[in-house]
């Protein structure tokens, strides 16, 4: 069950995603030409509030679905992404203005170590289009190893917990 709160430190937490409020919190992401070109791939459409509503739902089918929130100056919570954990596909999209500060990379290692808590064997990244190079650094920077032919894109094996080698 996908957890209401998961910590990621002491300014980031994900959310558990709550419906219609969240979507109307990305749709201007999703109406964003550029950050549809780095997820669909460039010249794509941008989305209609029903298909971020219809895009949730089959993540939803799929995993844990997350608002990644970061902590204002005021101690207050913001949204400022969408990520999704499930074993063979790991999206994840931050509001423009909020990318490049670190925050992509320390959600997916949070949800490395969730997987890993579920025992999960593996944890893979579908599709990744060929030139979005931070989504590309992002995973083979946390040492997702690329698959040809893809899908999936990228594959991260996870040791079960406690069998890695005692130093
Ligand atoms: C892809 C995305 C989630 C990465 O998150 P982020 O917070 O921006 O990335 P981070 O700051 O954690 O950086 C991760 C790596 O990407 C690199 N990076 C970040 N922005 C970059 C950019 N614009 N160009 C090239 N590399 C970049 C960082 O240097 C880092 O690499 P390193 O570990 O080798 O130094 C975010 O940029 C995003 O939401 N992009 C738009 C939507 C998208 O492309 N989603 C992924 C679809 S699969």
């Amino acid at each position: 069950m996908t957890p209401d709160i998961l910590p990621v430190d002491d300014d980031l937490r994900l959310r558990a995603f709550a419906g219609d409020a969240d979507v109307d919190l990305a749709w201007p992401w999703y109406r964003d030409a550029e950050t549809v070109a780095l997820v669909d791939g460039p010249g794509n459409p941008t989305y209609a509030r029903d298909r971020v509503a219809a895009m949730y739902q089959a993540l939803a089918a799929q995993g844990e679905v997350y608002m990644i929130e970061r902590r204002t100056p005021d101690d207050a919570w913001e949204t400022v992404g969408d990520v999704t954990l499930a074993p063979d596909t790991l999206p994840i999209v931050l509001a423009p203005g909020r990318r490049g500060q670190g925050i992509g990379r320390r959600v997916v290692l949070r949800l490395v170590d969730r997987a890993r808590v579920l025992g999960w064997d593996q944890l893979g990244v579908r599709e990744i289009v060929p030139g979005n190079d931070a989504s590309h650094r992002l995973f083979t920077g946390l040492g997702f190893l690329p698959r040809v032919p893809a899908p999936p894109a990228y594959v991260l094996p996870l040791a079960p917990l406690g069998s890695r080698p005692r130093s």
